[in-house]
Order: structure tokens, then C-alpha cells, then sequence
């Protein structure tokens, strides 16, 4: 009997040590796919300003200043993707970092560059409308670029299916009535397909022939990580609206 309970207690332990290393192969899976989609991103924009210097490098006249923009956005890019790859060598570093005390209207300023030329694009308008007098907030500045910007960027593509001239993307920011700040990205675009309403959120949930399906469930992620929420309502009077919330410093 005591023989039997043994074998029953050897077989359990393998069984759990298999299950522990299934979980973390996808652990793993999961993140890596993650960063891919989060690499994708200056990797994109990377390419679009080289290519927009050789464009205007072949040009008769050129306009060096514009050249030199543009190498300005490349350098950065290249750092922000140099930021997400030393997160991923060092993810307990990663949490340390979670804490500089930021003003959500420069950390979204400091983007609007590189959003405004995604807008252009996509053939479409885009504009901020950053609230007065909001406290700062306690955040990973990176990842809470990575949210607007992947928040941007679905808005952007589900402008595509909207005329030209129908396609507005405004980036707002909020103090809510509990002092939270809000980050809401608005769009005019058809709104939220009904039938994946319910699992917008889960990875992989994608309408997109090439999407992962991962910008919103990572996004949401870190809007838990800080203690915050991303939801998503309709938009008036069409599109779609994400609306990330972070919550106030304590003490505030
Ligand atoms: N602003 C929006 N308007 C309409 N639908 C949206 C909007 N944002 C997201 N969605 C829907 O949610 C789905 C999931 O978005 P998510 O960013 O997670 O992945 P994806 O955009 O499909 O793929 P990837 O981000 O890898 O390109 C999209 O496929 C799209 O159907
Ligand atoms: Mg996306």
C-alpha cells in the first residue's frame, strides 16, 4: 500500500514538473511574441524615415533640416527598441524602473512627431486635446508610450476602411472625477466588430489578416501593472474609443 501511495506521489510530482515547464515554454511563447509585436513597431517607423531620406535626398533642392528630423526620429526609434530589448534582459529591472513621476501631456508631446506622421500615413487627421492642471503620475514612461502608440495605431488601421477625409484620430487626456488620469485614443472608424466585442482583449484575438492580436491584450497588461485599467466604449457619434486609466500618486 505504502508502495503504491509512493509510486501514485512520484507519478503526481512528474506530472506537475511537466506542467510547470509546459507553462513556462508558453510563458515564454507569450512574451516573446510580445516584444515582437513590440519591436515591430520603431522597427516600421525606423524604415519609413530612411526611406523618407532617400526620398528627400533625391530631391533637386533638398531640405537638410527635414533630413536631419528625420535622422533625429531614427536615432530615437532606435533607442526606444534598444529600451525594449534591455526590459526583456532584465524583467525584475524592469519593475524597478516602474516609478518615474511623468506628466502624461510631454509623454504623449514626445510622441506626437511620430504619430502625426503615422496619421499622414494612413491619410488621416489626428489631434490632441491635453487637459490643464493634471498631477503627475507614477509610470513606466516606455510602456505607457508602447499603450497610446498601439492604441494609435489600431485606430489608424480601422480608419483605412473610412473615406478619405472621414478619418480622425484624437489622442485626450482627462482627470477623472477620483483624480485618476485618463488617456483616451478616439477614433471615427466603424467602432468595435460585434463578434469579437466580448474577447477584444484576449491574445490573439485579431480581425487583421497580418495582426497578432496581442497590441490590446499587452496594452492591458501594463495598464494592470501600474494599477490601471484599459477599456474600450463606443465612440459619438461613430468609431471607437480606448480609454486607459491610471491611477493618481497616492496622497493626492
Ligand atoms: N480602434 C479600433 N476600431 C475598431 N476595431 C478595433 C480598434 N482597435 C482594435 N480593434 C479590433 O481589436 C482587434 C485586436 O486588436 P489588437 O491591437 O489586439 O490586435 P491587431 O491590431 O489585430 O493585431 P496587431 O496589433 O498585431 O497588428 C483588432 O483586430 C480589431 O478588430
Ligand atoms: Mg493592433
Amino acid at each position: 500500500m505504502n508502495q503504491m501511495n509512493a509510486r501514485v506521489e512520484e507519478t503526481n510530482r512528474r506530472l506537475q514538473e511537466r506542467l510547470m515547464h509546459v507553462s513556462r515554454l508558453a510563458a515564454v511563447g507569450e512574451m516573446a511574441a510580445g516584444v515582437a509585436h513590440e519591436l515591430n513597431q520603431p522597427l516600421a517607423a525606423v524604415a519609413n524615415y530612411a526611406q523618407a531620406c532617400e526620398r528627400l535626398l533625391g530631391m533637386p533642392d533638398p531640405d537638410l533640416e527635414e533630413v536631419r528630423d528625420a535622422l533625429r526620429q531614427i536615432t530615437a526609434q532606435a533607442v526606444r527598441a534598444g529600451d525594449i530589448i534591455s526590459r526583456l534582459r532584465g524583467l525584475t529591472r524592469a519593475r524597478e524602473s516602474l516609478g518615474e513621476l511623468t506628466d502624461v501631456n510631454a509623454l504623449i508631446l514626445e510622441l506626437a512627431d511620430l504619430i502625426e506622421s503615422d496619421a499622414r500615413a494612413h491619410e488621416s487627421s489626428c489631434r490632441f486635446e491635453l487637459a490643464e492642471g493634471l498631477a503627475p503620475v507614477t509610470i513606466d514612461r516606455a510602456q505607457i508610450q508602447q499603450v497610446v502608440f498601439t492604441l494609435v495605431r489600431n485606430a489608424l488601421e480601422a480608419l483605412d476602411e473610412r473615406p478619405i477625409g472621414a478619418r480622425e484620430v484624437v489622442i485626450a487626456t482627462a482627470r477623472a472625477a477620483d483624480g485618476d488620469v485618463l488617456i483616451e485614443v478616439r477614433d471615427t472608424g466603424p467602432g468595435i466588430a460585434p463578434e469579437i466585442a466580448q474577447r477584444l482583449f484576449d491574445p490573439f484575438c485579431t480581425t487583421k489578416p497580418a495582426g497578432t492580436g496581442l497590441g490590446l491584450a499587452s496594452s492591458r497588461t501594463i495598464a494592470r501593472t501600474h494599477g490601471g485599467t484599459l477599456d474600450h466604449r463606443p465612440n459619438s457619434p461613430d468609431g471607437a474609443c480606448f480609454v486607459l486609466r491610471l491611477p493618481q500618486p497616492a496622497g493626492r
